[in-house]
């Protein structure tokens, strides 16, 4: 008989191979269970805290007790829609931003519309967080914080590019600025007032971070992109250093949001309204939704559409693709502005 038909006559059927190698087959089984036993836990856990459990309740850090909520960045999109949203809550709210006419303008919205049963009270405070070295401007800010029981800080206030733009092409100042007002002036920010929650035993800081810093990196937005992953390592860190001491906080993974910034005037299902984010958030406070049992302690990516995406790129895992994908994004978008400044007649 030629080699080739013996072979044949001799291949094992799979229950063959079961039975010759039974603790083969079993560690195989195990490993197969385990990996879908994750997945399954992961995908139950991630929808359960996406749509259906709802976040802390807001009580626990003072809503409705004359604590107040101190939101940066508020004269316009995302925060300005926070300190809204607080409000309505029960909190009273210091917002602050560069655009003082913005800023009075959202306190008497807030003092007026509130009803008189839960009237609360609100004040602005106008400065720049560029601005480092202005001690006078810091120090007004401690003075004005000092003293007011805060129960919520939002550190909202941010900058990105003006268009995404390469590293070695993006003007200094333009870069310097991103890295001072998203890093140095929230640390600074917290320094002030987490001294304060810490006392009391009571808080929450919410940090707005982006999918270019917790997610997937993002060229052609670099240093946007590295503040906010500063923001959600130092989250965790933070978190975890004044937990015991009753003190929350949370690193916002946020994909696009309608606004300034984003340069994006219609929602869609993956672009909502500051209105709908911020209310997604405030119903989520202390869940991880999307970012549930992704190696990111303390993030969250609460509003529903992000949280699927972001459970997803987790789970396909191959991160080069969606880096790629940005930049060739990035690419095009930068196309689009060029042309709009041309017809325009400005200057790059
Ligand atoms: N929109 C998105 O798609 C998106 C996605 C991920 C993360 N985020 C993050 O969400 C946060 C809010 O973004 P947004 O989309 O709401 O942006 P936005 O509409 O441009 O609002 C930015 C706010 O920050 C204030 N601000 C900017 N520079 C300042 C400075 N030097 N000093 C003081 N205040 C300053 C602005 O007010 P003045 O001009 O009056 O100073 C404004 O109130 C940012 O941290 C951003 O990185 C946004």
């Amino acid at each position: 008989m030629p080699p080739s038909v013996h072979a044949f006559h001799h291949t094992s059927s799979p229950t063959d191979i079961v039975a010759q190698h039974p603790y083969l087959t079993f560690f195989f089984a195990a490993l197969g269970l385990v990996s879908f036993g994750k997945f399954a836990a992961k995908a139950v856990g991630v929808l359960l805290q996406t749509f259906v459990l709802p976040g802390t309740n807001l009580k626990k850090y003072g809503a409705g007790k004359g604590s107040w909520a101190v939101v940066t960045g508020a004269s316009e999109g995302i925060g300005r829609e926070f300190a809204l949203q607080l409000a309505k809550k029960g909190f009273n709210v210091l917002v602050s931003a560069r655009n003082s006419a913005a800023l009075d303008a959202l306190v008497t919205e807030i003092e007026t519309s509130c009803p008189p049963e839960r009237k609360v009270q609100a004040k602005a405070f106008t400065m720049d967080f560029s601005q480092l070295s202005d001690e006078a401007q810091w120090g007004r800010l401690a003075a004005e914080l000092e003293g007011l029981d805060i129960g919520v800080l939002v550190n909202n206030v941010g900058r990105s590019h003006r268009s995404p733009i390469y590293f070695a092409e993006a003007p200094a100042d333009e870069v310097e600025d991103i890295v001072k007002i998203n890093v140095n002036a929230t640390v600074r920010v917290t320094r002030i007032v987490l001294s304060g929650m810490v006392g009391r035993k009571r808080g929450l800081i919410l940090n707005m971070g982006s999918f270019s810093g917790t997610g997937v990196a993002s060229p052609m937005l670099a240093t946007y992109a590295g503040t906010k992953a500063f923001l959600s390592s130092w989250t965790a860190s933070l978190a975890e250093e004044v937990s015991s001491s009753g003190v929350d906080v949370q690193c916002l993974n946020t994909y696009f949001v309608v606004s300034n910034m984003s340069k994006i005037r219609r929602s869609n299902i993956t672009t909502p309204t500051p209105k709908v984010y911020v209310r997604s958030v405030l119903q989520k406070v202390g869940l991880s939704c999307g970012a549930l049992w992704t190696g990111r302690p303390f993030v969250s990516t609460p509003f529903w559409s992000h949280a699927v995406i972001d459970y997803f790129m987790n789970l396909i895992g191959w991160k080069m693709f969606f880096i790629r994908y940005t930049h060739n994004l990035h690419k095009s978008i930068r196309k689009r502005y060029l042309r709009k400044l041309e017809r325009e007649g400005k200057n790059k």
